[in-house]
């Protein structure tokens, strides 16, 4: 197939293009490389521009001829989307119009990068398709307007959708050719391999007095390789029975922020230096997935259910990473 994928630079995305040129596709990226890096696009085509530049947008859909549109492109810091919303808007609201406008012309399925960030403060173990979105932040928000437009798309003009709720993105590519790169880095799993390696770094461990078993942080983290094939698989079920559909992915397994850090120690053998600080403000006791839906009607297995083999292939991208 002919795929697009907008943010094909960033962490996941860089991913998803990777898997797809290994099994034949034809890959196209877009990407502002605000935050994505020009090396990590080694599997397509590098489209530089903005999603929210509509002259731009159709003449990449127009020399890609996608079958399939991924789109990831978006702003991802909760912190920064409380401080600069409207950064959030712009980019994640209007530039995602501006790509849904541009497929009305030259329709084709759509695979969207949502969050466990719509569901705000959950009160229950394990979060289903069917529970309250209440987002409690602007990122939270963004991504839940554009689901509601994705909808509204569907309805109104038959254009079919999947969403896809990530809770905690983490791992590797296995082979360690790309992996996780933000600047600046806020993610757990990231920070605490950072921390391993430099002996003047100390993770800061965010709050121990939260309602959980040891007072740190739950939460669900799941490979990137286990989320890009759920994207293949929500592509494949929309091709061939069109509708707008959403999944919540992830292990299904809660882990504090402290077993995190002891399931690192013994990846790399050794201890990581380490101090309780205060709560992150915004930071929700517990984000576990229940992704039965993804798991009965996509037939979607993750192939990571360990925390441990998760953090490993991140372990390998760090040790040698290129960029
Ligand atoms: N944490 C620390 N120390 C750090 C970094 C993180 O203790 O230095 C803790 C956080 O407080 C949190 C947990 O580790 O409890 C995980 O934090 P991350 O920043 O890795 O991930 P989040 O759960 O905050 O964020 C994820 C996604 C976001 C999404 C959010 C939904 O990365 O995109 O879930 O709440 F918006």
């Amino acid at each position: 197939m002919k795929l697009l994928v907008c943010g094909g630079a960033g962490y996941i995305g860089s991913q998803l293009c990777k898997m797809l040129a290994e099994r034949g596709d034809t890959v196209h990226v877009l990407d502002d490389l605000s935050t994505g890096h020009r090396e990590a696009v080694r599997w397509g085509e590098l489209h530089v521009g903005d999603i929210g530049d509509t002259a731009f947008v159709r003449e990449v859909l127009d020399q890609a001829q996608p079958d399939g549109v991924f789109h990831f492109a978006a702003k991802s810091l909760v912190g920064e989307s409380v401080s600069d919303p409207a950064l959030y808007y712009r980019n994640n609201v209007a530039g995602t119009l501006v790509l849904l406008e541009a497929l009305r012309e030259r329709p084709c399925p759509l695979v969207f990068s949502s969050t466990a960030a719509i569901f705000g403060e959950p009160d229950t173990p394990r979060i289903d398709e069917n529970h309250p979105t209440l987002p409690i932040n602007p990122y939270g928000r963004s991504k839940l307007m554009v689901e509601r437009i994705l909808d509204d798309y569907w309805c109104a003009y038959g254009l079919p959708s999947a969403c896809l709720r990530y809770f905690n993105a983490a791992g590797a590519d296995p082979a360690g050719e790309i992996g996780e790169a933000h600047t600046p880095e806020t993610h757990l799993i990231p920070l605490v391999l950072e921390a391993a390696l430099d002996g003047n770094k100390t993770l800061r461990v965010f709050g121990d007095d939260y309602p959980t078993p040891d007072g740190s942080c739950v939460r669900d983290y799941i490979h990137i390789g286990d989320l890009c094939d759920a994207h293949l698989l929500a592509l494949e079920q929309i091709m061939q029975a069109p509708a707008a559909l959403r999944y919540n992915l992830g292990n299904g397994d809660g882990y504090s922020v402290k077993q995190v850090l002891r399931a690192a120690e013994s990846v790399v053998g050794h201890a990581i230096p380490h101090r309780v600080e205060a709560r992150r403000p915004g930071d929700p006791p517990q984000l576990v997935a229940d992704a039965s839906r993804a798991r009965v009607e996509l037939g979607w297995r993750p192939h990571y259910p360990e925390l441990e083999s998760i953090i490993e292939t991140a372990w390998r991208w760090h040790r040698n990473r290129s960029y």
